[in-house]
């Protein structure tokens, strides 16, 4: 059947302290409300109302899907009153999933186990024990049946006994919701539209009321300051490492991977400790990722090692390639296969061929380097006059010597050899070395200068 999601997000989020608003927060390097979307619309929700109340331009700018609709709830008068801004864009015949915008960690399997409850009653529940339920609303129920949620504050002592709560996620028709929230009334401990009135309401009818539960409590906690912020980052970043484990991925140490977007990882892939994976990140066959990589939008090939320190960012890397220690790769890097770049090499928009070597010490901007050609160490490509960008071409088997200036837009032919030390302003013929240095000059038997008395 189908069924429209509400998600709500207009709470204020005062005790993060911050400027941006709470769900806008990155949770393993989303926005912790856009992960809620990306879970939803994985579901195949028809469309998404994200109840919104501050900073209405920073989510709009920020927040991504297909089916969005925006509805602002100009004052928070309650998660019922929340709920109401969404109700004209409700259809009756609809299921209605309502979810918390600062609980992240929610599982799409969970949620298909709530929508599978609700298929089989009238209103289903996620609901949860906790050790200390304070502050939470309280499950009542009467035999099996659940019959209302009473908030923590206009509990009674019996009632706070009570260690299943409402964690606030709830399915239901789309016209009973719609019948129930003109229904609400706000004469309560804290002069709030409540959501969870509607329990009683359905009861009162004769709704079967039946409840699913997830797997953690982990993933229905939501996050009011940076603390609990802190820790669904790491509960998520856990979960995260499993799953890699589970795929075959070895890891040094688990709680030193961060994932801040999608991995993939084929077979017998290693990563050691403090590595940082963000974006889009596709790791080949057998790739070896050493300590302390921080790896952004790129694509691994098979069988390439990364070793200490490296920085690799919007790169291609083909397989069998060498980085680092300590290299790094800038927007725009390309290494085919077999390549090799050593410690304290840089590279922008630039394409090492097949078994080229850039082995120590260079900068390789706006460049061409042909396959099997050597860069030598201290080998800068000058691609930029203070205005304009240039482009260096290398050619196949070229020998780039030490410490030299290639100054573009220039061209080294193939299997041209370079001088060290040189300063290359014009064309090298393919074959052909060229020497652009000061010439040495030797004067026998000089002597030092001594002290003067
Ligand atoms: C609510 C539930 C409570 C449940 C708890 C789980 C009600 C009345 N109570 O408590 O049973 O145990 O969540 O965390 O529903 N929001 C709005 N507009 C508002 C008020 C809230 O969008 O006017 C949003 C908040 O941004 C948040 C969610 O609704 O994402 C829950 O609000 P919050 O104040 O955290 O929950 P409680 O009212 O404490
Ligand atoms: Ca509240």
């Amino acid at each position: 059947m189908a069924f429209s999601v509400v998600i709500l997000a207009a709470g204020k989020g005062t005790r993060m302290k911050s400027a941006l608003p709470k769900v806008l927060h990155p949770v393993g390097g989303l926005p912790m409300v856009q992960r809620i979307i990306n879970t939803t619309q994985a579901m195949d929700a028809s469309r998404i109302h994200l109840v919104y109340g501050h900073g209405g331009d920073q989510l709009k700018a920020q927040l991504e899907g297909d089916n969005l609709n925006w509805c602002l709830q100009a004052e928070q008068l309650g998660t019922g009153h929340a709920v109401q801004q969404a109700a004209d864009a409700i259809k009756d015949d609809e299921d209605v999933l309502i979810l918390v915008g600062d609980a992240p960690l929610i599982r799409q399997e969970t949620l298909e186990r709530l929508k599978a409850v609700k298929a089989e009653c009238d209103l289903a529940l996620l609901t949860v024990e906790l050790e200390d339920p304070t502050g939470m609303g309280r499950i009542i129920r009467e035999n099996d049946n659940i019959t209302a949620i009473v908030e923590h504050k206009d509990a009674t002592d019996d009632q706070r006994k009570i260690r299943e709560i409402n964690t606030g996620m709830m399915m239901m028709a789309g016209a009973d919701l719609k019948r129930w929230l003109g229904e609400l009334r706000n004469d309560n401990a804290q002069g709030e539209y409540y959501l969870t009135d509607v329990i009683a309401m359905a009861a009162a009818e004769g709704k079967q009321i039946q409840a699913a539960q997830p797997d953690a409590p982990v993933e229905v906690e939501g996050v009011n300051n940076r603390a609990q912020l802190a820790n669904l980052e790491r509960a998520l970043q856990a979960r995260q490492a499993h799953a890699l484990m589970m795929d075959g991925v070895t890891l040094a140490d688990p709680a030193r991977l961060d994932i801040r977007g999608t991995v993939t990882a084929g077979q017998d892939v290693a990563i050691d400790v403090n590595v940082i994976l963000q974006g889009n990140v596709e790791l080949g066959d057998g790739v070896i990722i050493g300590p302390n990589c921080v790896l952004t939008n790129c694509k691994i090939g098979a069988n390439t090692i990364i070793e200490a320190n490296s920085i690799v960012e919007d790169a291609q890397v083909s397989s069998a390639c060498t980085i680092g220690p300590y290299a790094r790769l800038r927007p725009g890097a390309v290494m085919k296969d077999g390549s090799k770049v050593g410690n304290f090499v840089e590279m922008k928009k630039a394409v090492l061929g097949e078994g080229a070597k850039a082995n120590h010490l260079t900068y390789l901007g706006d460049a061409e380097v042909g396959p099997r050609a050597n860069i030598g160490a201290g080998t800068i490509t000058c691609n930029y006059d203070g205005v304009n960008k240039s482009k260096t071409i290398i050619g196949e088997n070229a020998f780039i010597g030490s410490n030299s200036s290639l100054v573009a837009p220039v061209k080294v032919g193939d299997g041209a050899t370079v001088g060290a030390g040189s300063v290359i302003t014009g064309e090298v013929e393919a074959g052909a070395l060229a020497v652009a240095r000061g010439k040495q000059r030797n004067i026998p038997d000089w002597p030092r200068p001594t002290k003067k008395a």
